[in-house]
Order: structure tokens, then C-alpha cells, then sequence
């Protein structure tokens, strides 16, 4: 491969590979079950990022399963989420050279409920944060958090180099969070994600005193405790398949009821004007999207004020079925498919954002908004009426 007897793409991804596995002293390569490849939005790959996938497009087809991140735009309906068609035409350009790679153009983040769910203990070779975390924490599967090109090279080759969180001695857990608070709404699990990734730096968590926890709780906090400071892997006692052979930690931390509430402070804006409201970080599941449809039915969007359902298509087209992308879209709200408000190009469109997700408050400060973070009956309260209410 490396000769280049099996074209450019898999002679640039071995070299890209063997790199990699040099510097992390990886003593081989391993097969991995499926690719999940980040770095799709032209707003962050750029002209430069689009010609490199343009020249491993030429001839490079991917070996395994591989499904792609958001990107910028919603690849149908972008003129509503008004994204400028010199974008679009670039976002475009990049699909294109994902589709000739052979790649499901699904964008989205939460490719275990789209068909690429690991299974336990099975190598892959993800890159997205959250979707990284779900897999290693609540599937069992295992992976790296691969960037990009790293991602994109193991599609190629059908392989990843085996060290990091591919080597069982590197998931043992190193610290022991004992969870005292009592969890309610959505957001809740983003401030405790927030609570533990600070307190468990660079750690691997072994988290108990959780009693219940269903799937799009359990994905808000992969997506929260990843982004504030944890490593991508965590064992939950009762979630996590294999938590039960882990030996408990000696060091030891508690997330009391008054660490929940540090996060909601450390996370909320002093805001009561919203012009953005944006659920589905990470992406909705059809669950959510029903919610939404519930609480928002008969209401109407404030003016001034947007409502962006951030999901798969996979999940929208479920909801097109179901009639809750009517009723969703009758109130004045808008899917934007494909897409996230980390990815598109939003800097400066807004002043201040609500949503459920923590993660979506860390990356939209970086995108100048003020945010406001609660559950998804106040995100809907705050799109029909322009105000944080609570
Ligand atoms: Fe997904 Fe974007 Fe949030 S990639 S986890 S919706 S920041």
C-alpha cells in the first residue's frame, strides 16, 4: 500500500497511518468495523481541505461502512437556513468528492441511530467527540478520536493503527465520581457532563449513583463530558456493557447538587432577549423530535426569532412520516438536517442562542453568542416568545 501499488488515496492514508503509529508506538494495524468522518463543513476544511479530499476522491474507495459528520448546511433545504449560495456551492464541491469515495452521505453525529451502531468490543475508527464517546461508553465499541484525514485513511485501508483506547490496558478508569444529584430534564445531563469533565480531567470516569438513564440523556452527556474535559470513554455502572469487570478507582470525587447548579451558572448568560433557538446537539433522535412537535403544536415562532431542530435526514424523514416536520413547520420552526450550529457558518448571525445542550453553548460562544441552556420546554418557551423565561 504504501508502494502505492493500490493507487494514490490508500498510499497517501498508509502514509498518513503509519505516521500516526510511529508516534504513538503502535506495534500494528487493526481492522475496524466502521469509519465516522469529521471535517465536512466547508466553513472549516476551506479551499485547501477541499482539494486534498478532491485528489484522494480521483481514486480512493472506502473499505468498511464509513458515514460522515454534519456539514455547513443543510444539503436540501439551505436557502431557508440562509446560507449564501457561494457556500453552498462549495459545501457541495465537498459532498461530491465524499460521495465518489464511496462514503453514506448521512451527516450526522449520531451515526448509531442511522445503522452504523457498533457492536461491543468491535475497533473503529471515529472521529466526531460525541459520537467517540458513545461508542466507547455506552456501546462498548473501541476508539480513538480520530481527526479527519486519520479517519478518512482508515476507510481506505480498512484499518487503524492499534494503540490508545484500542488497547484494553489504556480503558482501565482512573478516578471514581460518585453521583449524589438527582438528574431531571435534558439539560441536566449536559451541566452533569459539564461536572465531570472539569472535575475528571483528562480521565477516564468510573461514574455510579446514576439510577436511570435512556438514550438521548445518555448522548447529551457523552457530548457534555467529552467537551468540558474528560476523556473520550467513561464507565456508567448499569449503562456501560463490561463496567462490571472494572476495578473501582481509589481516587474518588462527588458531583453534588450544588456542582449541577455551578454548571447551569457557569453556562448561562445574563440574557432574557433569544433570537436562536436550536435543539439537537447532538442530534435529535425521533423521540425528541416528537417532544418538540408536542410542546411547540398550535404555537407560533416569536419574530425575530429563529428555531432551528437540528437532526439526521434519516430522523426527518421518520418525522415527515409521523407529521411532526408539519407541525414543527407550521409554528415557524426549521430543520436543519445535515447540519449543526457548531459546523455552519453562524458567527455573528446571532446574539443569543437556547438550547438543551451544553456543548452547543461552549462552541456557540466561540461563534459570539450569549447562551442560555434548559430543558426543551424552555427552549420551546423561549422560540415562542423571543425570551429566556425561567
Ligand atoms: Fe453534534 Fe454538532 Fe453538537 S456535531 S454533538 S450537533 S456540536
Amino acid at each position: 500500500m504504501l508502494d502505492g501499488k493500490e493507487g494514490y488515496a490508500v498510499k497517501k492514508s498508509m502514509e498518513i497511518l503509519a505516521a500516526l503509529g510511529d508516534i504513538f508506538g503502535a506495534e500494528s494495524l487493526i481492522d475496524v468495523g466502521s469509519v465516522q468522518v469529521a471535517g465536512v463543513s466547508y466553513h472549516n476544511l476551506g479551499d485547501a481541505g477541499l482539494e486534498f479530499l478532491d485528489s484522494l476522491a480521483a481514486d480512493g474507495r472506502v473499505k468498511v461502512l464509513t458515514t460522515l459528520n454534519p456539514a455547513g448546511m443543510d444539503l436540501e433545504n439551505w436557502q431557508q437556513l440562509g446560507i449564501s449560495p457561494e457556500f453552498a456551492e462549495k459545501q457541495n464541491l465537498v459532498i461530491d468528492a465524499f460521495k465518489r469515495m464511496g462514503i453514506l452521505v448521512s451527516c450526522t453525529c449520531t451515526p448509531y441511530l442511522i445503522g452504523n451502531l457498533p457492536l461491543y468490543g468491535e475497533h473503529l475508527a471515529w472521529s466526531e467527540s460525541s459520537a467517540v464517546t458513545f461508542a466507547n461508553s455506552v456501546l462498548g465499541a473501541k476508539t480513538n478520536r480520530e481527526g479527519g484525514p486519520s479517519a478518512l485513511a482508515a476507510a481506505f485501508v480498512g484499518k487503524t493503527p492499534c494503540y490508545g483506547l484500542h488497547l484494553d490496558e489504556n480503558r482501565v478508569p482512573d478516578v471514581h465520581v460518585q453521583v449524589n444529584a438527582q438528574l431531571g430534564k435534558l439539560s441536566d445531563w449536559g451541566a452533569l457532563g459539564y461536572a465531570v469533565g472539569k472535575k475528571a480531567e483528562n480521565k477516564i470516569p468510573f461514574i455510579t449513583g446514576i439510577k436511570s438513564a435512556d438514550m438521548d440523556s445518555l448522548k447529551s452527556f457523552c457530548a457534555s463530558v467529552v467537551t468540558y474535559g474528560a476523556k473520550p470513554l467513561f464507565y456508567m455502572q448499569g449503562v456501560t456493557p463490561g463496567a462490571e469487570i472494572q476495578k473501582k478507582p481509589k481516587e474518588s470525587v462527588a458531583i453534588e447538587p450544588t456542582d449541577i447548579q455551578n454548571a447551569y451558572d457557569s453556562i448561562n448568560d445574563p440574557v432574557s432577549d433569544i433570537d436562536f433557538v436550536c435543539v439537537g446537539c447532538p442530534h435529535c433522535s425521533i423521540k425528541e423530535i416528537q417532544q418538540i412537535a408536542d410542546l411547540i403544536a398550535g404555537k407560533k415562532v416569536a419574530s425575530g426569532t429563529e428555531l432551528w431542530v437540528a437532526t439526521s435526514r434519516t430522523a426527518k424523514q421518520l418525522a415527515d412520516k409521523r407529521g411532526y416536520t408539519a407541525t414543527i413547520e407550521t409554528a415557524g420552526g426549521k430543520f436543519a438536517c445535515d447540519t449543526c450550529m457548531a459546523v455552519a457558518p453562524l458567527k455573528g448571525r446571532f446574539k443569543a442562542l437556547a438550547t438543551t445542550s451544553a456543548k452547543g453553548c461552549f462552541y456557540s460562544r466561540q461563534n459570539l453568542m450569549k447562551t442560555k441552556m434548559g430543558s426543551m420546554k424552555e427552549c420551546i418557551d423561549a422560540a415562542v416568545t423571543g425570551k429566556w423565561n425561567s
